[in-house]
């Protein structure tokens, strides 16, 4: 490390075989003991802890100086390194076996009392404080770990992309709406009044000019902004490890970015995760799991029972197959004791939010199956439901039934509910997912209306292409997500290079010639000039950190996150602005 002019050395950088060294260090004061004449203070910086002794008999001068000394001072001292008295020393720190007999001491600058303990990171903080005063937050250890972490993960990152032969490019944050399916942030313009610039959401279309421009091997970490409902794994900017390839295909890129993962685990973790990760179509993905990001550390399948709720006397589940809906089981082996009747009131009102009206269950015991709905179902149809689900004697089974979507929804939700429950979701195993063939379009139940399920840029599979105008639903793309625990780390697709095919997906998307011009006008002029073939992904680099320091929230990997409702409370933004900035926007405010 280059070494600078104020301190010789780090406060977690001294050890035995420095004693006898003078040595001059910089820091602040993390706790402070008196004993008897003596006065032991442990200075810490980033690097760590070291004990300062301030011993009347070796300095009057800076032993009486320290009797002044608070938590959080932020000072510098000089003096002696010398082992600690027998039985004396810390195993918990890294300098544990030294201390600094100190023979100098200036007070670099004071500090108030800080809202919250800096040293003890064990006390309860509630997060708006802790936001609120961030710097301190991040000086208290655990953020800063992140952040380093997070460092590391760039580093990574930037490393392989450049010997891979990747230029990093950077793209407007002043732009036009990208269509990633969140509302945008927008800009009002000076110069243009009435104008405005959206913040992009990614910089999706940029990089696909960018292979147009021949750049063929593109990459960036970039900020991306989205307004959009907050989650724990959502903030309203947050940052993508951007890609783009030319003359690729899904095969191509799919087995770069497993390197680069395994990479990224290693690198940060000393993890070896596997060289090739599994894949999932997403037809399977929801049929088995009821979710397009399934978490696969654990089972707790969902087993479908159209058949037998078809067939059964339960007017509940006749019914709901008549409609059209469907019927899902999922068995949770040894739950008839370990899942009590609290529990089933409970995941019944939990399912309850996803829109689930009730959760049918049996118990599996040497007598047989029971519960209130068993009678509904002949011995045959009881046979077939063990046989279906590979039921054991003490195995527990729920059922839910409704429309698929409603079913699926709601069982993803409680599976993942369970797993927690029952422990299941092992922080240190990692199983990762390619989910494939996703579907180009879904339905708005709402407004009967396709959309995209990734972007309007993505490619239909060839095979798909004639079923464009008859049954686009039926189309599959040729798109992938990387999914790990649960947790979509990023997504992409092979991109459409045809402008007239392009057109075609804008039109069935319903954006009528004069939104085409507008919107993306410039984008179909650009794809006219011999476009290559390309496609990519994007990579959520904030969930990766989360994932790699095992944060339950993506704002403990972010330096100054925003809340859940968007603010930050340590500047204080959104804020109002004065009325001679609003003039020269035009722009005049309702109440
Ligand atoms: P997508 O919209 O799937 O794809 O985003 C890629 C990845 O970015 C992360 N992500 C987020 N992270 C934190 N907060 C958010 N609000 C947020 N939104 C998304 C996720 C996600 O998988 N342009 C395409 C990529 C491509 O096709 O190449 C895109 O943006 O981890």
């Amino acid at each position: 490390m280059y070494k600078t002019s104020m301190r010789t050395h780090t406060a977690g950088e001294l050890r035995q075989r420095h004693s006898g060294d003078q040595v001059t260090l910089c820091g602040w004061v993390d706790r402070r003991r008196d004993h008897g004449g003596l006065i032991f203070i442990d200075l810490r910086d980033r690097y760590g802890l070291t004990q300062l002794v301030f011993d009347p008999e070796i300095d009057a001068i800076a032993h009486k100086e320290a009797e002044e000394l608070r938590g959080e001072w932020s000072i510098t001292i000089s003096g002696k390194v010398r082992s600690r008295a027998p039985g004396m020393s810390n195993p918990k720190i890294l300098s544990g076996e030294i201390e600094i007999e100190v023979t100098k001491l200036i007070i670099l600058s004071k500090s108030k009392t800080p809202p919250f303990s800096i040293s003890d990171e064990t006390s309860e903080v509630g997060e708006d404080l802790r936001l609120t005063y961030r710097y301190l937050d991040i000086r208290r250890g655990t953020i800063l770990n992140h952040l380093v972490m997070r460092h590391k993960l760039t580093m990574t990152i930037r490393k392989f992309f450049d010997r891979h032969g990747f230029t990093d490019v950077e793209t407007p944050i002043l732009t036009k709406s990208t269509p990633e399916g969140a509302r945008d942030y927008i800009v009002p313009s000076r110069v243009h009044h009435g104008m405005f610039y959206a913040l992009p959401q990614s910089p999706q279309i940029f990089k696909q000019l960018l292979m147009i421009s021949g750049l063929d091997r593109y990459y960036q970490i970039a900020r991306c902004f989205r307004d959009e409902d907050l989650r724990a794994d959502r903030q309203p900017e947050f940052t993508q490890v951007d890609v783009e390839m030319s003359y690729i295909d899904q095969e191509d890129i799919i087995k770069l970015m497993e390197t680069l993962v395994q990479e990224i685990f290693k690198e940060c973790l000393n993890i070896d995760v596997p060289q090739t990760f599994r894949k999932m179509t997403y037809a399977e993905a929801t049929e088995r799991y009821g979710s397009d990001k399934p978490d696969l550390r654990f089972g707790l399948d969902l087993i479908r029972m159209d058949d037998i709720a078809k067939n059964c006397d339960f007017t509940v589940f006749k019914e709901v197959i008549e409609h059209g809906g469907c019927v899902k089981a999922i068995k949770i082996p040894g739950g008839a004791s370990s899942i009590s009747r609290k529990d089933i009131e409970d995941f019944t009102t939990f399912v309850s939010t996803f829109g689930l009206r009730g959760l049918a269950w049996m118990k599996y015991t040497e007598e047989g199956l029971s519960s209130n709905i068993v009678k509904f179902f002949t011995d045959t149809l009881q046979k077939e439901i063990k046989e279906k689900a590979d039921l054991h004697p003490g195995d527990l089974i729920f059922f839910a039934a409704a429309d698929t979507s409603t079913v699926n929804q709601a069982f993803d939700h409680l599976r993942r509910h369970i797993g927690a429950k029952l422990g299941l979701m092992n922080p240190d195993h990692f199983e990762f997912l390619w989910v494939v063939d996703f579907p180009l379009f879904e339905l708005n139940p709402e407004t009967k209306q396709i959309s995209s399920v990734h972007h309007p840029f993505t490619s239909p599979m060839t095979e798909d292409i004639p079923l464009l105008t008859s049954e686009p639903l039926k189309v599959r793309a040729k798109a992938y997500d990387l999914i790990l625990n649960g947790s979509e780390l990023g997504g992409g697709s092979i991109r459409i290079h045809d402008q007239n095919l392009q057109r075609k997906i804008f039109e069935l998307l319903r954006l009528s010639p004069d939104d085409i011009e507008t919107k993306f006008g410039f984008f179909i002029k650009a794809l006219q000039y011999g476009t290559p073939p390309h496609g990519g992904l994007a990579f959520g680099l904030d969930r990766i950190a989360m994932l790699l320091t095992k944060s339950p929230s993506i704002r403990d990997v972010i330096a100054f996150p925003k809340t859940q409702k968007a603010s930050d409370l340590m500047v204080e933004c959104p804020s109002s602005v004065s009325l001679e900035q609003l003039r020269d926007l035009a722009i005049s405010l309702t109440k």
